[in-house]
């Protein structure tokens, strides 16, 4: 283990800039030769093409009164930006972000000045395959069908982030419910359809896929003017065509279906339900047991659903809450899927890994295969439970995922991805309605997504964020032996984190109650605090802002008055249930019955990403962690006599 610990720290130490810009001159050759290589190729455009600037241009006063303004105003903004958020000191443990992996940013940087606009092949000849390719790379790491030549090959594309992706995962499952209820409104003959409206509605998703599959069959085989006008039938009561009015209106025995997701699900469902006009109203919140979400209740509501005959579309579970890094049992959530698409009630599952996603490399081999529970756990004192690895393992089982390259995969900003399962249902979003496609040849496959923007909810995209996630997965392949060391040290970090919280927890419990409120899934690590003594909810909140306060970004002050970079969250009896919000109240010494009231309806408590590589510096024997409890050591210390003394 030893010697795997050095052989991981020598690996990751060529990965990144480095908190002390260690990596400048790899980066710097790198960015140099990628200009200088564009250069040439301008040149070797059409060698014959004289300069246009004149090699005097650069000593006319207009020339020299543009770069000097142009000099200056960078130089304003490279000031300006060292306000920026230290996102790469391992004294950063805040929001989900640190340092860019060199590949990711030295292929970005190189990508930009040829500037492909990833909406289509004509725009991006290379950089749109680089997306596909991508697309498949994830699914591979996702447990997905990832061979081109397979009918039911997985996609993915990336978004600009994980909001988009979730919102592409509402628009393919809408659409893909929906489908059937077309073909039966156009009177579609020959093939089988479900008897009634409600039913081909509450389709499995593979059920809907299949008959999307038979259809376009189906339409290949008719003549070319049969054809169309059949295809314009369909479209006709497609949803998409209608609008929600309409085609509920046309189908009164159906409703606008809900999405059931648990409470700690991020805001971008909200804003999903809204963008599609499904309406928030739709979105049912699910309770949690230790924020992961509660299979009873998942249970008892698909019971009332189908009861109340109250179509569900999706059911979200979250591979890393935003919050607290909790793993859903996916396992259970597929489960259930398949139950009810049994007794009537189809919808698919989404797992949002916006988070998590990339911490499935850590149960991939390089062959593919899912690592075993012992495998993985090999080097970890806890992690992961059974649980959190029978949900990585049903992966595979899910309809689509949501994961974001410019969180755990180390890209820049500007980089989410959706995929799902099985690409055929993809030619439902296509702009132009075109059903027809069976060439299952990995070519055909490529050629079809060089349309990229048929099928994303955006236009133009950065082809150059396809190109660093590419490069980036390329250089580190996303199983356990290489992109998966990067994830395991976050791990490893945050298990450092917890045992020392509770240490400190333990130093700290004559003068404050410190509690970890539930054992980490992952690598965010929550910590309550409450002063001794103190039994007020609000109080408690009060101390723990103060803190926050040293702790958040403060453009007012200079950046390195700042010892340590972290955040906040809050927990609510709605997410967590009375008995289990009582329980962390009662290990802080805090009475319940003052939580509640306008402002104290929650509790505050500090949240902590663990992803930056050298928390624990093994080159100079440095432990930011330890130094980070040392600092609220120090600093609550602070505060409590401040308090005294008032
Ligand atoms: C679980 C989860 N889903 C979705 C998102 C939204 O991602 P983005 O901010 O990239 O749009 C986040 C962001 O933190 C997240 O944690």
């Amino acid at each position: 283990m030893a010697n795997e610990t050095a052989t991981t720290r020598q690996a990751i130490d060529a990965c990144f800039l480095g908190p002390y810009g260690e990596n400048d001159t790899m980066l710097e050759k790198l960015v140099v030769e990628g200009l200088r290589d564009h250069v040439y190729w301008r040149r070797n455009f059409h060698p014959e093409d004289p300069p246009a600037i004149s090699t005097r241009a650069a000593q006319h006063p207009d020339y020299l009164a543009f770069e000097a303004r142009m000099r200056r105003e960078l130089h304003q903004l490279s000031a300006a930006l060292k306000k920026s958020v230290p996102f790469h000191s391992p004294r950063y443990v805040g929001h989900m972000v640190s340092d860019l992996l060199i590949p990711g940013l030295a292929a970005q940087i190189l990508t930009l000045p040829y500037n492909p606009n990833n909406v289509s092949e004509d725009a991006a000849p290379v950089t749109v395959d680089m997306e596909v390719q991508v697309g498949l790379q994830l699914a591979r790491m996702l447990g997905y069908p990832h061979d081109p030549a397979r009918d039911d090959c997985a996609f993915g594309h990336l978004t600009s982030g994980g909001t988009l992706a979730n919102y592409q995962a509402l628009r393919l499952a809408l659409a893909l419910k929906a489908f059937p209820i077309a073909l039966r409104a156009a009177g579609v003959p020959d093939i089988a359809l479900p008897d009634d409206d409600w039913t081909a509605f509450n389709i499995a998703p593979s059920a809907g896929i299949a008959l999307l599959a038979q259809w376009q069959g189906w339409l290949a085989a008719q003549s070319v003017t049969a054809g169309r006008r059949w295809q314009a039938a369909v479209q006709a009561q497609r949803i998409e065509q209608l609008g929600l009015v309409d085609f509920f209106a046309a189908h009164p025995q159906l409703r606008v279906p809900k999405v059931l997701a648990p409470i700690t699900a991020h805001y971008s469902w909200s804003k999903g339900l809204k963008l599609l006009g499904l309406g928030r109203a739709q979105l049912q919140l699910l309770p949690e047991r230790g924020m992961r979400v509660d299979l009873d209740a998942l249970e008892a509501t698909l019971l009332e659903c189908e009861r109340e005959r109250q179509p569900v579309l999706l059911a979200v579970a979250v591979l890393g809450t935003t919050e607290y890094g909790t793993i859903d049992p996916v396992d259970g959530v597929v489960d259930a899927r398949d139950r009810f698409a049994e007794r009537g009630l189809g919808f698919g599952v989404h797992v949002d890994g916006a988070w998590g996603g990339y911490l499935a490399t850590m149960f991939r081999n390089a062959d593919g295969s899912l690592r075993t529970l012992a495998e993985v756990s090999n080097g970890f004192e806890a992690f992961p439970s059974p649980g959190v690895h029978a949900a990585f393992a049903a992966l595979g089982r899910t309809d689509s995922i949501t994961v974001d390259p410019h969180k755990l995969g180390y890209l820049p900003y500007g980089a989410g991805a959706f995929i799902c399962r099985d690409h055929r249902a993809m030619a439902l979003l296509a702009e132009q309605a075109d059903y027809v496609f069976h060439d299952a040849t990995p070519a055909g496959y490529l050629a079809r997504y060089r349309s990229l923007g048929q099928f994303i909810p955006e236009g133009s995209k950065p082809g150059a964020a396809a190109a660093a996630a590419y490069v980036t997965h390329k250089v580190l392949p996303l199983d356990h032996a290489n992109f998966g060391r990067l994830q395991a040290q976050t791990i490893v970090s945050a298990e450092a984190f917890h045992n020392r919280a509770r240490r400190f927890a333990n130093e700290m419990a004559a003068s404050l109650h410190a509690v970890v409120p539930f054992a980490p899934d992952s690598n965010l690590v929550c910590l309550a605090l409450n002063p001794a003594g103190n039994r007020d909810v609000s109080h408690a909140n009060a101390f723990v802002r103060r803190l926050h306060d040293e702790l958040r970004c403060d453009p007012s002050q200079p950046l390195q008055l700042k010892e340590f970079f972290g955040s906040v969250t809050t927990l609510t009896p709605e997410a967590l249930g009375e008995a289990e919000m009582h329980r962390i109240l009662q290990a802080l010494g805090l009475d319940p019955a003052t939580l509640g009231g306008e402002h104290d309806d929650r509790l505050l408590i500090l949240r902590h990403t663990l992803m930056n590589p050298y928390l624990i510096d093994q080159e100079n024997g440095i432990s930011y962690i330890d130094r980070y409890f040392e600092f609220l050591a120090r600093r609550t210390a602070a505060l409590l006599a401040l308090e005294r003394a008032a």
